[in-house]
């Protein structure tokens, strides 16, 4: 019953997240979904609360009893070191086109480079959702566009609020700190 780590920035999750988790979560045993640091990313959530929104969007859509999601600052070739219990675990991440791929195919190699043993499985987005982004859902969000199609009613509250709240201490999209 091995172990798959789906590492991602998760800032917020979208349907699109959802959708590899339910199906990574069918090709293992234990599936840790493991929010994470992007160095080329300014997070608008923190860890914690990315982790929370993940725990409960995974729980309302009945994705797998066997999911555990938590928040990592290190390296994803140190998390797997730690969870080799039952075997090596596997990377998994989804991909949505050709940009994904490469970033993807660079990271499996960085991955393996850090730890020899640490294999990637890529699965393609299911092309319904193959358009979502968190980047997108931020900035439809921001510009008061529709995002419902993006993320669960809670996520995409969240995200207004959250907006709402940076424009509240003048950090709104065409102020300067922006
Ligand atoms: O959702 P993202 O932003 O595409 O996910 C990228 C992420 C967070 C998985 C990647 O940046 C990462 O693995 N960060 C942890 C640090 C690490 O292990 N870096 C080496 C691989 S680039």
């Amino acid at each position: 019953m091995q172990t798959a780590i789906y590492p991602g920035s998760f800032d917020p999750l979208t349907y699109g997240h959802l959708d590899i988790i339910a199906r990574a979560a069918k090709l293992c045993g234990k599936l840790v979904v493991a929010v994470m640091h992007n160095a080329g990313k300014t997070p608008l959530f923190t860890p914690d609360e990315r982790a929370a929104m993940l725990r409960r969007a995974v729980d309302e859509q009945n994705a797998g009893s066997n999911i555990e999601v938590i928040a990592h600052g290190g390296l994803v070739a140190d998390l797997a070191r730690g969870l080799d219990t039952y075997g090596k675990p596997v990377i998994i991440k989804g991909v949505r086109g050709a940009q994904d791929l490469y970033m993807e195919q660079q990271m499996a190699v960085l991955n393996r480079a850090a730890n020899a043993e640490l294999e990637t499985v890529l699965l393609p987005a299911d092309p319904k959702l193959a358009h979502l982004s968190s980047r997108a859902f931020k900035e439809f969000a921001r510009y008061g566009g529709n995002v419902a199609h993006f993320a669960p009613d809670f996520v995409v509250e969240a995200l207004i609020m959250q907006n709402a709240e940076l424009t509240r201490h003048g950090r709104g999209c065409f102020s300067r700190e922006a």
